[in-house]
């Protein structure tokens, strides 16, 4: 994989690595992008709370190759940092999680290097989120590319846990007292317990059977948008 970049000058290959990078990250957010908007306007349904994604800094790009104990290099970099380019999708209900990331898997350019279910089988601490490995092609002037891009997909509730673990993990380099494990490992299973609640909940509200009033009511709200845009100033002078 990008073998023309290994062979140019250090800082130029550097500079069209992390663009290809770059690149990688625009077309799978674009693709999440056209996914989300199928859904809301043929659908009528939003599996997609919102998208961030990240290009992985230097610095903890040089992190993990001396965790991994390798030289550092671009070569080694690309071989082995597999979440330079990085995804986050978060969605309402565990269901929607599942939805995108079929969706993904079924688009022909993308090849599926490896799936962790951390949804199914949570970390011993409590974390759960579903984690796609993916390459995607990336068209250059003169060359494609495989690129590799991390998406990792999770619930509204599975976020904020796993930010807050993150906090701890971060504040106290992996070193916080058993107490504070002890608890973020309860509040996992409270995420749990809510995502399977709210996910319940919201299929018992797509099964009730209501009136539609929508259209009525959207009718009323019109005619008083036009009283309020377009005052009735008949009676009133100047
Ligand atoms: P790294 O954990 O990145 O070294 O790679 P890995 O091969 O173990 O991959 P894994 O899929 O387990 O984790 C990749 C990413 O998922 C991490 O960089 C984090 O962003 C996230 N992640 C994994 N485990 C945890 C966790 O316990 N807590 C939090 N907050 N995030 C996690
Ligand atoms: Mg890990």
């Amino acid at each position: 994989m990008m073998d023309s970049a290994m062979n140019q000058d250090p800082a130029d290959a550097w500079d069209s690595t992390m663009f290809l990078y770059r690149s990688a990250l625009k077309k799978v957010n674009t693709k999440i992008e056209i996914l989300r908007d199928e859904f809301s306007s043929l659908h009528k349904y939003n599996p997609i709370e919102h998208v961030t994604s990240r290009i992985k800094s230097p610095e903890s790009i040089v992190k993990k190759l001396r965790h991994y104990g390798r030289e550092i290099n671009i070569e080694n970099m690309v071989e082995c940092v597999k979440d330079i380019a990085g995804l986050r999708v978060i969605c309402s209900f565990t269901t929607d999680i599942y939805t995108i990331a079929s969706m993904l898997e079924a688009q022909t350019d993308v090849k599926i290097l490896g799936i962790k279910d951390y949804i199914r089988n949570p970390k011993p601490n409590g974390y759960r989120s579903y984690h796609m490995l993916i390459s995607i092609p990336i068209f250059t002037s003169d060359n494609v590319v495989d690129v590799k891009v991390e998406i990792q997909i999770r619930t509204i509730a599975m976020d904020f846990w796993a930010s807050l673990e993150h906090k701890i993990h971060y504040k106290f380099e992996g070193n916080a007292p058993d107490y504070m494990w002890e608890q973020l490992k309860e509040c996992a299973d409270i995420v749990w317990e809510l995502d399977s609640r709210m996910l319940s909940l919201n299929q018992k509200i797509l099964q009730a059977e209501v009136p539609d009033r929508s259209r009525e009511t959207a009718a009323t709200v019109e005619t008083d948008v036009i009283k309020l845009a377009v005052p009735d100033n008949s009676g009133e002078t100047a």
